[in-house]
């Protein structure tokens, strides 16, 4: 890991802006992204310890800088979320957390800064500015709409008004960040302008990095493994081999399936660089690049063997793989946590890019899709891709929407499920629930495995679709 475990930084990101300045959406991303590179990171979100205290239906004019028992109850909101923070900081050895609130005074950020420095925990702000009225507008109807605060509110006007007055007692008193002693990076309109100021460090960079490649414009990822290859019909792990004709048929199929979503939309096709992804995507008419990183997991001395195989030559790593197949790193080989790491590069440039199709393998999407779907280490390795099956992502608000398509073409299956864990799937899931992900929310715990694991879909055409509700979790 780039992130060595046991150092002692721990890193505050104080996020600041007015309403449905994308805070949260930044906040939740972040922390998506450094939960993969298996960075421990939670998001405290004011909003919610708000609409605890407060109750969730709360018009504008409690946000009114004048309404004297109304601030009274924000700021101890504010600060029982602040303290909750740095008890996790301490008790858990959490490293980077995301302070999830507008922030919008020098007063504030300077009581907020004095409290997490004198325990010994960095600071940085986040400063997101948007003057693009349009976009603000579609923030308001798209996600804030949704949010528990106007929960069986049916006007679309209405909730518009009222947001707009909320934003507007912000106005009143907001000061955009210019203490020049302070770590901050201020963003405008979505990043056409970062400027950042005395940036240091490892995590700091890191943040800073990911932000800067974010961008907010509609697109699709599409995820698919390669086809029925050789060494898949034997049950050999690894290899180079070619596809099998079955393989073949699906890489014929595969481009109409593309055409129909991509509708003459641009797309780019990444491969790896091993023979079964090159030959599926050998049809599809878009721009393709090749990236080693795409590979898949190295088996090391188990390349070309079965499991059987693997069991009856190495029975001690058969057993070790199972206890913690994540960590398990073959011998000459790869564990999934080394994958991930490999993959870093391939997820920044995923989120700089627009519509993508990645042909890849089992190993390699299932990392690709934990960090798109906020899965844990211990579940990772056991997201079931099938093959001849395209799932396709487009990202939302505070998630992914997933729709997964399954060829009507016979393939193998290469899923070893854990014979230690039968019941690992309904335990993980529950842990999701638990996350502080907002997409989460109110979500049954095995939903999303469950429809994307269903098996049971027999035409290319048939949608299986995840869309997550929303909660908003606005201050
Ligand atoms: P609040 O203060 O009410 O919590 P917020 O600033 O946290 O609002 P979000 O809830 O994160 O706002 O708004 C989500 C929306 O913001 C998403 O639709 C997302 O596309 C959009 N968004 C993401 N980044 C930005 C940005 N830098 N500027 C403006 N909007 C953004
Ligand atoms: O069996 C197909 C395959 O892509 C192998 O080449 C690879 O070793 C394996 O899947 C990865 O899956 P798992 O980690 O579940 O063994």
């Amino acid at each position: 890991m780039p992130y060595v475990i046991g150092s002692s930084v721990q890193l505050a990101c104080i996020m600041v802006g007015l309403p449905a300045r994308g805070k949260t959406y930044i906040a939740q991303k972040a922390s998506r992204y450094l939960q993969w590179i298996g960075i421990p990171t939670r998001v405290f979100n004011v909003g919610q310890y708000r609409r605890k205290l407060a109750g969730a239906h709360q018009d504008h004019s409690f946000f009114d800088p004048t309404n004297a028992e109304a601030v009274k109850q924000r700021l101890q909101c504010a600060f029982e979320a602040l303290g909750d923070m740095i008890k996790w900081f301490k008790e858990d050895k959490g490293i980077v957390g995301f302070y999830d609130a507008t922030n919008s005074t020098v007063a504030r950020r300077e009581v907020i800064r004095k409290r997490l420095e004198a325990q010994g925990i960095q600071v940085m702000f986040i400063e997101s500015m948007c003057d693009d009225e349009s976009l603000v507008l579609s923030n308001i109807t798209q996600v804030k709409r949704n949010s528990p605060d106007y929960a069986g509110e049916v006007d679309p006007e209405t909730v518009i008004d009222d947001f707009r007055a909320r934003i507007a007692h912000y106005e009143t008193v907001y000061e955009t960040i210019t203490e020049d002693d302070a770590t901050f990076v201020k963003m405008l309109n979505v990043g056409s302008r970062v400027i950042i100021n005395r940036i240091q460090g490892y995590l700091q960079s890191r943040v800073v990095y990911y932000l800067m490649n974010l961008h907010i414009t509609p697109r699709s990822i599409f995820f698919s493994r390669h086809g029925e290859s050789l060494y898949n019909i034997t049950g050999k792990l690894g290899g180079d081999s070619d596809l099998s004709p079955r393989g073949l048929k699906y890489a014929e199929a595969l481009p109409g399936l593309i055409a129909k979503h991509m509708d003459g939309q641009k797309l780019t096709v990444w491969t790896s660089t091993l023979r079964r992804t090159i030959q599926t995507g050998q049809y599809l008419p878009y721009p393709k690049l090749q990236w080693k990183a795409l590979d898949e997991l190295d088996a090391g001395v188990c390349d070309g063997l079965t499991y059987e195989e693997v069991e009856d030559q190495y029975p001690e790593d058969f057993a070790l793989r199972d206890d913690d197949k994540f960590n398990y790193r073959y011998r000459g080989g790869e564990s999934y946590r080394d994958v991930v790491l490999r993959l870093e590069p391939v997820i920044m440039e995923l989120e700089r890019q627009h519509n993508i199709l990645i042909v890849s393998h089992q190993a390699v999407l299932r990392c690709i899709y934990a960090y798109y779907l906020n899965y844990t280490p211990d579940e990772l390795p056991y997201i079931k891709i099938p093959l001849h099956t395209v799932l396709k992502l487009t990202p939302r608000a505070y998630g992914c929407d997933v729709e997964l398509y399954k060829f009507d073409i016979e393939a193998v299956d290469t899923y070893r499920a854990n014979p230690k864990r039968p019941s690992s799937l309904r335990r993980l899931g529950s842990q999701r629930r638990s996350t502080s992900s907002p997409t989460m929310a109110g979500q049954p715990p095995a939903l999303r495995r469950n429809q994307l694991n269903s098996g049971v879909i027999s035409s290319p055409q048939t949608l299986v679709c995840v869309t997550p509700p929303t909660e908003e979790v606005t201050q």
